[in-house]
């Protein structure tokens, strides 16, 4: 039953790949984009992008960002809006990095809703603090990221739970199918825990009659 879903409007799928700073989500995003065939869509890599390419947003993004800060809800929802369509167009989309905050969430659940959809599966990655940390200060040797700082991974942490957690009781509340992986170990092993986990929720009900796990009209309470 494992496999790509169905590719009709109807049974389209849209995921989160949720979880702290540094918890994996753009390493599994990856990997699930290629054997789910989900679009990854990053806000984090479409703000270092306009950060690098020196446009109006990654000017305005920048500071915010290298600082460990979240950017404005509004510019964030409006890259989002204008993203959405094509990356949700195939067989759907895992958003990693968004949404970060419930109005975020409020925000995205209005535009899925306009179009008859809703978020159908939350993936979250676990890993502890000091893990994550050390992750992130190892990547600040190689790559050098602006915001792989002592201080603005601590602020990042700080951030996550002020504002960013909250999104997870949001969509566990609305019923939505709610994944809670074990992020630690090598990034196959989790990607193998996420597999065995995830291809029920992906699958649903069995194609073409889908009911999938959050659809609108599915009996997700
Ligand atoms: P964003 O780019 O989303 O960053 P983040 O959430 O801080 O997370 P990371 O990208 O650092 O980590 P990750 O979970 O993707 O893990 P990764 O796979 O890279 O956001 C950056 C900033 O942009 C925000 O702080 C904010 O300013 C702004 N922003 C973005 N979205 C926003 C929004 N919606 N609203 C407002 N502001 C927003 O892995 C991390 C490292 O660990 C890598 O080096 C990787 O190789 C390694 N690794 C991965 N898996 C493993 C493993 N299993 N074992 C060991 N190492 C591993
Ligand atoms: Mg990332």
């Amino acid at each position: 039953m494992v496999g790509p879903p169905p590719q009709d409007t109807a049974t389209r799928l849209i995921g989160i790949i949720f979880g702290p700073p540094g918890s994996g989500k753009g390493t599994q995003a990856a990997r699930i984009e290629a054997e789910f065939k989900l679009k990854h869509l990053s806000t984090g890599e479409i703000l270092r992008a306009e950060v690098a390419r020196g446009t109006p947003i990654g000017k305005e993004a920048g500071r915010i960002m290298a600082a460990g800060d979240l950017v404005p809800d509004e510019l964030i929802v409006d890259i989002v809006r204008g993203r959405l369509p094509e990356a949700e167009a195939g067989a759907g989309v895992l958003l990693d990095g968004f949404p970060r905050t419930l109005r975020q969430a409020q925000a995205l659940d209005a535009m899925l809703a306009e179009e008859g959809h809703r978020v159908d599966l939350v993936i979250a990655l676990e890993v502890p603090e000091a893990d994550l940390i050390e992750r992130l200060l190892r990547r600040a040797e190689v790559e050098g990221r602006a915001d792989d700082t002592r201080k603005a991974i601590t602020e990042r942490m700080h951030e996550y739970h002020k504002l960013t957690e909250a999104v997870l009781d949001h969509y566990a509340r609305q019923g939505v199918a709610l994944e809670r992986i074990d992020g630690t170990g090598t990034p196959d092993q989790v990607f193998d825990r996420i597999r065995k986990a995830v291809p029920s929720s992906l699958a649903g009900e069995g194609a073409p009659g889908r009911k999938g796990p959050g659809r609108v009209g599915a009996d997700a309470s």
